[in-house]
């Protein structure tokens, strides 16, 4: 059940006193929900609240969002106290690789550069050569040797986007190392997915142009290729918003609530989701009175053990020295 309007308005004034008081800042992904919006000093995807958490100079920072992106934002400012105001929000792909896999699969193929998307733990990332996120996932394995074997994980679908972007070949998940049939150059994929994002098909973007005939269809490249080739334009989900200022109607194929970020900034686009049971259930956990705990220090902080932290620090740091949007 929702708060009477007045008692979310009282909260949302608390939570600006505390910011204030305890000189927080709040960061929060483009999926949260719409009450979230009001409260944080910056909405972004993967990336920008990387390089924002980076930049940030508060003592606290309060992120709204999943543990993977305030792992990321405690590398990458070590000095600052980063809380996950949902402390059990995590990520299922996330989920799907471990360190100690990964580890196994790195001696079976051999000579490999790993490329990890940031949905990982903080220990996948410092068995890593360097993170990528959904924004510049193309220009990290742009910026790899063409002749490299490249471990891309955890993510099946968006290696098999990058591999297509970057003009390398897909090898087969299965493939060992000694396996004559594994070519020396080309991207292999981990067999991890995102439920919410591999769930969109092709099917559901051609049932989207019967009902929304003028709409552009913008899908995340999370999704599977079928939905991708089906789809307008592929882009990040701070992507999206960028595309959706050049359009009145767009469909998007992520996490249904990303209209609502649509409608927080462009309320003159009309937004449809792909499918609006696409929810991503870590996403949604965040509420205010988790943001107002969080202030208050009734939430603990993300530590991240030292031998953990200067590997996987090393791997976003490469990724940051990648230019681009
Ligand atoms: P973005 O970096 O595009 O916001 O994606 C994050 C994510 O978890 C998508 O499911
Ligand atoms: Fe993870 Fe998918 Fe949720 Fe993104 S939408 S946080 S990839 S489970």
């Amino acid at each position: 059940m929702t708060d009477p309007p007045s008692d979310s308005a009282n909260l949302k004034s608390e939570i600006s006193n505390l910011k204030s008081a305890v000189g927080a800042v709040i960061l929060a992904h483009n999926y949260q929900v719409p009450a979230i919006y009001d409260v944080a000093d910056f909405l972004g995807d993967s990336l920008e609240l990387a390089r924002h958490a980076r930049r940030a100079g508060a003592r606290l920072i309060v992120f709204c969002g999943v543990r993977f992106m305030a792992e990321t934002a405690k590398l990458v400012n070590p000095e600052a106290r980063v809380v996950l105001a949902a402390p059990n929000a995590g990520c299922e792909m996330a989920d799907m690789i471990s360190a100690g896999a990964l580890a196994e699969r790195k001696r079976e193929l051999g000579d490999v550069t790993t490329v990890a998307y940031v949905n990982t733990p903080a220990a996948v990332k410092a068995e890593s050569d360097i993170c990528c996120t959904s924004a510049n996932a193309v220009r990290v394995v742009n910026a790899q040797p063409k002749d490299r074997r490249i471990l891309f994980v955890p993510d099946r679908h968006l290696a098999a986007y990058v591999a297509r972007e970057t003009n390398r070949p897909l090898l087969d998940l299965q493939l060992a190392a000694h396996d004559s049939r594994l070519p020396t150059a080309g991207i292999v994929p981990w067999e991890g997915f995102c439920y919410v994002h591999a769930s969109l098909r092709a099917d559901d973007v051609e049932r989207a142009r019967r009902e929304h005939p003028g709409a552009f269809v913008i899908v995340h490249p999370e999704c599977p290729l079928e939905t991708i080739d089906a789809a307008d334009a592929t882009a990040s989900t701070s992507g999206m918003v960028r595309l959706a200022r050049e359009h009145d109607e767009i469909v998007l194929g992520t996490e249904a609530g990303m209209c609502d970020r649509i409608r927080h900034d462009l309320p003159q686009v009309k937004c449809w989701p792909l499918r609006r049971t696409a929810l991503c259930r870590n996403m949604k956990l965040t509420r205010l009175e988790d943001v107002q705990a969080a202030l208050k220090g009734e939430v603990p902080d993300i530590t991240i053990p030292g031998d953990v932290a200067v590997g996987a620090r090393r791997a976003l740091d490469r990724m940051m020295q990648i230019p681009g949007p």
